[in-house]
């Protein structure tokens, strides 16, 4: 997979893309991520990007050009048919269900909103859609990039091992995770429960353990629930 980043802050992405499971799936040639700067592609002396809105207000609005030329030169090397998505607060919330049918795909072109927001342009002649992380505003898209990219390249095939692999088919499925303890025993007179030594911990086919274990029903309902998208908001 190919992921294209357009962003005012290039830098913001050295550390999450430079570290972990995310480095050695760019190092292994699994997923290959390009970041432009949005500067780079205007044509004045100050290279501008943003401008005030007309009919007032506060805040600047990104430029079209810059975006629609990015995207274009961006298109010429992958074809015209990769998904174009901004990050902006105004978006669907993203979720797992998301994560997994972008991963399916072999290009994906990722726009960081900034400011006070986009030419309306953008929104409605560049972009096939708009992601939002959460119900609160960040100061830019870049973020919420990393996470998006995070969460689709773990589910690329070979990133994880074999075993996170088919423990993220049972998270997927809608199993929890129980509890997990590592030595020492007891740590300041807390103690690993005894049935983590009993040898009841059922066996699933694929290697690994029961997640319902232990977990009340409320917990399980909100966890099911969770990983169906949300409906878009309306208003
Ligand atoms: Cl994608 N962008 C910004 N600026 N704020 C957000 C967001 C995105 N998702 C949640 N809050």
């Amino acid at each position: 997979m190919r992921i294209d980043i357009l962003s005012l802050f290039p830098q913001m992405f050295d550390s999450p893309f430079g570290e972990s499971i995310i480095r050695r799936a760019i190092d292994r040639g699994l997923v290959s991520i390009l970041i432009h700067n949005i500067r780079d592609f205007t044509h004045d002396k100050h290279h501008t990007v943003d401008d005030y809105p007309y009919g007032g207000g506060s805040g600047m609005v990104l430029k079209p050009a810059p975006l629609f030329e990015a995207v274009e030169s961006i298109k010429e090397e992958i074809g015209d048919a990769s998904p174009v998505i901004l990050l902006t607060p105004q978006g669907r919330l993203f979720c797992h269900q998301m994560a997994q049918e972008l991963s399916t795909q072999p290009n994906l072109i990722l726009i960081c909103g900034h400011y006070e927001g986009v030419d309306e342009r953008v929104r409605e002649h560049l972009v096939t859609d708009e992601v939002s992380i959460g119900e609160y505003v960040l100061t830019g898209g870049e973020l919420a990039a990393m996470v998006v990219v995070d969460a689709v390249v773990r589910l690329l095939p070979g990133v994880l091992s074999s075993e996170q692999a088919s423990q993220e088919d049972s998270y997927a499925q809608g199993f929890l995770e129980y509890p997990q303890y590592t030595r020492p025993q007891a740590y300041k007179g807390w103690e690993v429960p005894p049935v983590y030594f009993q040898g009841i911990i059922r066996k699933l086919p694929h290697g690994g353990v029961s997640k319902l274990f232990n977990a009340p029903w409320s917990v399980v309902l909100t966890f099911w629930g969770r990983l169906f998208c949300p409906k878009r908001r309306e208003g």
